[in-house]
């Protein structure tokens, strides 16, 4: 397929940049006269970095993008599934693309001011995206894959407002879609249910579901962090004992994190997630260099937009963690021991990278977040504290990296379902190590996160 207009309506380069008075803001610390309010950064102090509420559908004159997206499980299929479902519905699916290819260029003026519906645009015309790829027969994909314009123009549009990458992201899979079980009781993870499914599989769910256990646990260390900006002087006698106290809460919430972590293997089915789960959050880039990459029909500059699909390395509540705790993604600092070989190999810049799939407003929360080292440093009553937080994180990088191992990297090697069809690549075309929906080798950045973990720890 070839674009199909040579009209360009929307330049993502010439607008693109980071500009934080114009992004939409839910709220502001009105009242309060802490120096640091999460509410800012559309942080809420009860439901963290997910929306307080479910989102709000799209207003009628978008309908249309409510619809198709209603329409698509079911009908839509991986590409390279071979089973009977879904070989019947390939008629089915080829009606909905065309319909997407088809369907009028809206203009996103009816949201451009409210949060919440901007949101909800991006998660709804995101999944349409990765539906609509991801299906795609492969006969029908030549040297690169063209999202029509009906989609990828107010993609890009809304995306440039909420200053976060125009593809499917974490935030539409886990934080934008759900809805309340009974909306009359609060939010909680009893109380929550996930409502687009790409692949209609249990392990899709509740990868969701164990994600959003996450960032609810999460809350609790938000709370921590604010209280920790909003000290007047951290090296005062009653500052260090909270902090203290507040340093031995984390260890105790990290080893929760920890403990959701490992339930995980006993709800979320490896095989079924590594080959009907995972690839349908792949973006442009995921797979390596030797895949299709993806052409934004209508958007100029679109090459230099962020492609790389979703990951849970996009979860905030995990940055934020690492900057509370000064880790050095980066071997920026001298710490010990030095960093191996394979550290010093490692894509140093992937957690920066994955900070541009996040909401603006949550990039921001990060940016201005301080960390606690440099005092934990000088004071020694909170050196024992602050390292044991580190060592619960390394210890939860260490879990994480087992659960890959089974997830991902012993699953490249493993046998697809019967309906799964793989095309053996050729030796020029073979991907090398195994990598993430991010697109990184995995291991190597695994083991480099964990060990700029340990090397925080404080001598
Ligand atoms: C079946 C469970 C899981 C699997 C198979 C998995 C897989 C991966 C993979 C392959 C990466 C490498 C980066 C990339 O995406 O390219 C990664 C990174 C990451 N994942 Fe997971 N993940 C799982 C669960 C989770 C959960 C529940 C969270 C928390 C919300 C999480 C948080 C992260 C973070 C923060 C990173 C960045 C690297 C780091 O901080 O060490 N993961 N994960």
């Amino acid at each position: 397929m070839r674009l199909s207009s040579p009209i360009h309506l929307l330049d993502w380069a010439a607008t693109a940049a980071w500009d934080a008075s114009q992004v939409v803001r839910s709220t502001t610390c009105s009242g309060k006269l802490s120096a640091f309010c999460p509410r800012t950064y559309d942080v809420d102090p009860k439901s963290g970095f997910f929306p307080p509420q479910p989102l709000p559908r799209l207003p009628d004159a978008l309908s249309v993008w409510e619809d198709a997206l209603q329409e698509a499980p079911g009908v839509l299929f991986l590409a390279q599934d071979q089973g009977p479902q879904a070989i019947a519905k390939r008629p089915a699916g080829e009606r909905w693309r065309q319909k997407i290819r088809s369907m009028p260029l809206k203009s996103i003026d009816a949201i451009r001011d409210d949060l919440r519906r901007l949101q909800r645009a991006h998660m709804v015309l995101a999944t349409i995206m990765h539906y609509y790829v991801h299906s795609l027969p492969q006969a029908d994909v030549e040297a690169s894959i063209v999202v029509p314009k009906s989609v990828a123009v107010p993609l890009s549009a809304v995306s440039q407002l909420l200053q976060i990458a125009p593809v499917l992201t974490f935030a539409d899979t886990v934080l934008w879609n759900w809805e309340f079980i009974d909306p009359t009781q609060p939010l909680s993870i009893d109380n929550m249910r996930y409502v687009n499914n790409f692949s209609g599989t249990q392990a899709e769910n509740n990868f969701y579901l164990a994600s959003a256990a996450v960032e609810l646990k999460g809350v609790e260390m938000l709370d921590i962090f604010e209280g920790f900006m909003n000290l007047r002087d951290a090296t005062d006698t009653h500052a260090t004992s909270m902090l203290a106290r507040d340093l031995t809460r984390l260890v105790k919430i990290i080893e929760e994190l920890e403990s959701i972590f490992v339930s995980m293997r006993n709800t979320v089915d490896p095989h079924e997630f590594y080959w009907n789960v995972r690839q349908w959050w792949s973006g442009a880039t995921s797979k390596g260099p030797n895949h299709p990459g993806w052409v934004l029909e209508g958007v100029r500059s679109a090459d230099q937009a962020d492609l790389g699909g979703a990951s849970a390395g996009q979860s905030s509540v995990m940055h934020a963690l690492d900057i509370f705790l000064d880790i050095d993604h980066r071997l920026q600092d001298a710490r010990t021991p030095a960093p191996s070989d394979n550290n010093r190999r490692a894509d140093h810049g992937f957690m920066d990278r994955m900070r541009r799939y996040m909401p603006g407003l949550h990039r921001e929360y990060l940016e201005n977040l301080s960390s606690v080292r440099e005092i934990a440093e000088r004071t020694p009553s909170l050196r024992e504290p602050y390292n044991a937080a580190v060592m619960a994180l390394k210890r939860l990088r260490d879990s994480h990296i087992r659960i890959v191992a089974i997830y991902v990297i012993s699953k490249a090697n493993s046998t697809p379902p019967a309906n799964i069809r793989v095309d053996k690549p050729s030796a020029s075309q073979r991907d090398g190590p195994s990598r993430g929906t991010g697109g990184s080798e995995v291991s190597t950045l695994l083991k480099a996160g964990r060990d700029a973990t340990q090397r925080a720890v404080l001598k």
